[in-house]
């Protein structure tokens, strides 16, 4: 029972320490804050979010859809994540980016929401042996997460497809609004033409399971005033009022506080944090809910004692719980691009040289939601081995990877043979869906301007079309782990890009692929020839030596707390619970085992859904069971009743 009257408004900084809540979400990022919001629907219990950033809803770099990429110039919004120098990159140290604030990565990415194959959500729950998540019984849950805005007359006209089955309209209940822009560049539609004139088909929705087609990508956009919709606009804002919803920014959490163990499972009873330096404490009396990010998340439980004891006391933590696997099985998609000199006279380009046009089209945007800012263009494909390999190549690259399978598994799990196993688990499910032509190796979207590597001084002032092409289905798997105690200290990142010979293999058939693409007709009325890689780079082993020195992070990182059996190395269990912990639960893109063929947040949105119907269920249920014992079974009776009628309803 709670006992006393919380009346704290959201967002307001408590000045005393030593509060005590139901619940306490780490991290007010994209899954926390759809957790949050969930949960504090029931007045009947308390919860609080601990944000390490700030609310910066009202930033025009943060709402402004054609403004997107400008967010991570702030440092402020940014975690800039070093990773350790690549060894299969020439020994470069990339940035992963990740945000910082209330909404977190939702707040300076792309908006960008399709979702990836069903195949993939599939094998989660073949790895876990539980059919909840499957593409099947996980679509309620993408569907409550969003608000879709249909395309009108003119989006429609201009390309955009979906279907109605795949989208949530229900205005009570839906959250993320999601739609589509108020501009379309005319390079797009010629681009999708000439990969359909490759034989990607036309996709009627980007959004519906089956993903292997090209198409216009939904938004996180709200439609209503053409400004992106964060897990703040969509989760917080509306519901700031809430008396039992405590929102504290600048709040870097440090560990959670464990009660004196005697035996049995870990039992967390409160969170510590830093605002401005200063050392708080937050009591919990249900569940701990880590929403950090898959590069936060992990460095939280370590520092709270909860890793790999080597490790732990190599950087000075005390370990409480050998659970070593946490920070392993870390994977990230890879970027690259192909880039094309174009005599078409409106790019992105303009907008970067000529600063009155800029201004102009801002003032566009302001005046009436229209122009080159209003649209935050994405035309995408997503390319099946198929698209990418001759029969034979294709063949020949499994047969290796199949005979080398145990030797990567073991190379990529730190020594550890559960997660050996669980690696290898992956790769079998990940080869069987390369023979089936269903595996989805590589995301190919059209940028209406330059896109790659080379800094606006250091290239040819011209107008450019660019294809982006991001490795989806990488088998490589790293690392990320503290090397100190102190909280605020970066840790050790290591994603271990390109550490399988397959995925170079695919990230260098893009490259190929992206030419054809930019020479096909009709994109090819406006190629004027190649920059990048440039013409030079005439063989598959020269595109390779330049992508070793140029692919980025593409921010999609996850799988450092992976929901997979414990004798595979999993960290958490299918109800996100960590193994050896009573009431710790991650809910963010840590807990992906396998990575997927999309961009991630769509997919995470839908595991802060289903993370607060688990915890729902879990405290109906603890409650129940707690009541007069001459009610437990009659209670219990009716609770499993209603939920088999649930569940059959659905
Ligand atoms: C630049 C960029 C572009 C992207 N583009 C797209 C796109 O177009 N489409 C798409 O689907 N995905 C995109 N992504 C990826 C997607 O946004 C992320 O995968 C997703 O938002 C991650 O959600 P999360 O809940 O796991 O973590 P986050 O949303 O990152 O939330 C983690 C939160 O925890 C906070 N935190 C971390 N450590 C602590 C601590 N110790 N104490 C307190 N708080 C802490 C962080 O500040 C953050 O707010 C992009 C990502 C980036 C960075
Ligand atoms: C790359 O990272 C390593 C540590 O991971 C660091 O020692 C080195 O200085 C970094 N190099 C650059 C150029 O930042
Ligand atoms: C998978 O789950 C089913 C039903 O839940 C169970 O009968 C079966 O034994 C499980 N298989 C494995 C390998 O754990
Ligand atoms: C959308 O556009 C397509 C093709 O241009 C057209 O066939 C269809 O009727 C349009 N739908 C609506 C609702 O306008
Ligand atoms: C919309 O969601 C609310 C709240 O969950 C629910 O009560 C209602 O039945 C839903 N409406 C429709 C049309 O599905
Ligand atoms: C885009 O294409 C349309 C139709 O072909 C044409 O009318 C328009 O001028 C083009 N816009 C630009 C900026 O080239
Ligand atoms: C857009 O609309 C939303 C929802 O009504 C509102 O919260 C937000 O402030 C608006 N943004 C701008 C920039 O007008
Ligand atoms: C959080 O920190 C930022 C930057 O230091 C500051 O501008 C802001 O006022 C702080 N917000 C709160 C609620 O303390
Ligand atoms: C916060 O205070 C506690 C109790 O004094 C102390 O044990 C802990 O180390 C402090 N944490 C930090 C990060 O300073
Ligand atoms: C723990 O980490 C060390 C150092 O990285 C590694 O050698 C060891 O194999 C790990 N142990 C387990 C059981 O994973
Ligand atoms: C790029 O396009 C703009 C028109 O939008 C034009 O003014 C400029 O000359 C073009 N640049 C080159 C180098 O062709
Ligand atoms: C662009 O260049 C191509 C030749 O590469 C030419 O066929 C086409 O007419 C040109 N278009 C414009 C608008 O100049
Ligand atoms: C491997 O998994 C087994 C079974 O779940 C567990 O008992 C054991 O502790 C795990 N070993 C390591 C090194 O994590």
């Amino acid at each position: 029972m709670r006992t006393i009257l919380i009346t704290l408004a959201a967002t307001v900084v408590p000045a005393i320490s030593a509060l005590s809540y139901d619940y306490v979400v780490i991290g007010g990022g994209t899954a926390g804050l759809a957790v949050a919001s969930r949960l504090s629907e029931d007045t009947s219990v308390t919860v609080a979010v601990l944000e390490a950033g700030f609310d910066a809803e009202g930033l025009r770099e943060v709402f402004v859809p054609g403004l997107i990429g400008s967010g991570i110039a702030f440092t402020t919004l940014d975690w800039a994540y070093k990773t350790v120098p690549q060894t299969n990159l020439n020994g470069r140290n990339l940035t992963v980016h990740a945000g910082k604030g209330l909404g977190g990565s939702s707040l300076i990415n792309a908006m960008i929401f399709p979702r990836a194959g069903k195949e993939q959500y599939d094998a989660w729950g073949q790895l876990n042996n539980d059919s909840s998540w499957t593409w099947d019984n996980l679509l309620p849950f993408f569907k409550k997460s969003e608000l879709f805005t249909p395309p009108n007359a003119f989006q429609n006209a201009s390309g955009v497809r979906y279907e109605e089955a795949m989208h949530g309209f229900n205005v009570t209940e839906g959250r993320v609004k999601v739609g589509f822009p108020n501009y379309f560049f005319n390079q797009s539609a010629l681009w999708r033409k000439a990969a359909e004139g490759l034989g990607f088909p036309a996709s009627p929705d980007l959004a519906n399971g089956d993903p292997h087609a090209v198409g216009i990508a939904p938004n996180t956009i709200d439609a209503a005033n053409n400004t992106r919709c964060s897990a703040a606009c969509a989760y917080l804002t509306p519901f700031g009022h809430r008396t039992n919803l405590l929102v504290v920014q600048n709040a870097t959490v440090s560990r959670i506080i464990w009660a004196d163990s005697t035996g049995g499972n870990l039992r967390a009873i409160g969170v510590e944090y830093l605002v401005n330096n200063q050392n708080s404490t937050i009591d919990v009396s249900k569940e701990v809910i880590l929403s950090a990010g898959a590069i936060g998340s992990p460095k939280v439980l370590e520092l709270s004692g909860v890793g790999n004891s080597t490790i732990l006391n190599t950087a000075g933590v005390k370990p409480v719980l050998h659970l070593p696997t946490v920070g392993e099985n870390f994977n990230d998609h890879v970027h690259s691009w192909a880039n094309a000199f174009t005599n078409i006279t409106l790019t992105k380009d303009v907008l970067q040289r000529n600063s009155s046009f800029a201004d102009a089209q801002l003032l566009l945007w302001l005046r009436d939601r229209t122009g080159l800012y209003s649209a935050a263009p994405r035309s995408m494909g997503i390319a099946a081995p198929s698209d990418i390999f001759s029969r034979t190549q294709l063949n020949d690259l499994i047969e290796q990877a199949e005979t080398n399978l145990m030797r990567f598994a073991e190379q990529f799990s730190n020594g550890n043979p559960n997660l050996t196993k669980g690696i290898a688990a992956q790769h079998r499910i990940a080869l069987d869906l390369y023979k089936q032509d269903k595996s989805l190796p590589l995301e190919m979207n059209a940028e209406p301007g330059y896109s790659g590597p080379t800094s606006i001084g250091n290239r040819p002032g011209v107008n450019y079309t660019s294809i982006n092409v991001v490795l989806y289905a990488p088998l490589s798997r790293g690392r990320t782990h503290i090397v100190s105690a102190d909280p605020h200290a970066q840790p050790a990142v290591d994603p271990a890009y390109w550490a399988h010979p397959l995925d170079v293999a695919a990230q260098v058939g893009g490259i190929n692929l992206a030419r054809r693409m930019l020479t096909a007709p009709p994109l090819d009325t406006i190629y004027t020839g190649e920059f990048e890689p440039g013409e030079d780079k005439d063989s598959d082993a020269k595109i390779e030596e330049w992508l070793r020195s140029v692919v980025a992070s593409d921010n999609h990182e996850v799988g450092s707390l992976a929901m997979m059996p414990r004798d595979l190395g999993g960290v958490v269990d299918t109800s996100l619970k960590v193994y050896g912990t009573a009431n710790v639960r991650v809910a963010d893109a840590s807990i992906i085992p396998f990575t997927i063929s999309a961009h991630t947040v769509s997919t995470i949105y839908m595991i802060g859904e289903r993370a607060a119907d688990i915890i729902r269920a879990a405290r109906i249920e603890s409650e129940l069971f707690s009541s007069p014992n001459w009610l437990a079974p009659l209670q219990t009776a009716f609770f499993w009743l209603g939920r088999g009628l649930a569940n059959w309803l659905v």
